[in-house]
């Protein structure tokens, strides 16, 4: 069977939403965050601050290739995915990539509410701004690279997820 492939801005529910997949469809959930800070020994934050996004993306990368030759699993992506686009067409090579999208007011909430540090996105007063801006600039590589485009507004975890597994 193919992989889900999740992707989405930071805070929009990709993790929480695999995980409901997973659990529901018995599959393997793995998180392409949790892949490189498991393998780095470090926090995502950590990571940025020594030594710098250009060196977590080439981690990434690396986490996408192997991840992108196995089969039936949740895969949830970091928000940044989309900025290679070989990512994305490795993760399709076995895989359906669901996009989910929604406001910014939900994402900045969402982020508020979180224990998990996002070093692009850290909450600031001006946390709604760069969320805004961070979006813009990734919208249109987030809507050309899904199969499907997902709305989370208003949508409860079970909701959307049921509505990930009708599709797939
Ligand atoms: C990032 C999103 C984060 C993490 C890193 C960079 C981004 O993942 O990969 O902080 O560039 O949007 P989440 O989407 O799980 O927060």
């Amino acid at each position: 069977m193919k992989n889900i492939v999740l992707i989405g801005m930071s805070g929009i529910g990709k993790t929480t939403i695999g995980e409901y997949i997973s659990y529901k469809l018995k599959k393997d959930f793995t998180d392409t965050d949790n892949l490189i800070s498991n393998n780095m020994k470090l926090s995502i934050e950590d990571i940025f601050l020594k030594f710098g996004e250009k060196h977590f993306r080439n981690l990434e990368r690396e986490v996408v290739k192997k991840i992108s030759s196995k089969e039936d699993l949740v895969i949830s992506t970091g928000g940044g995915i989309i900025l290679n686009h070989k990512n994305i067409t490795d993760l399709k090579k076995k895989g359906i990539v669901f996009l989910l999208d929604g406001s910014i007011d939900i994402i900045v909430s969402n982020i508020k509410k979180s224990s998990v540090s996002r070093p692009l996105l850290k909450s600031t007063s001006n946390l709604y701004e760069k969320t805004t801006s961070l979006y813009n600039n990734r919208k249109n590589l987030y809507f050309s690279s899904a199969d499907y485009i997902i709305l989370v507004d208003d949508k409860s975890v079970e909701e959307i997820g049921d509505e990930i597994i009708k599709i797939f």
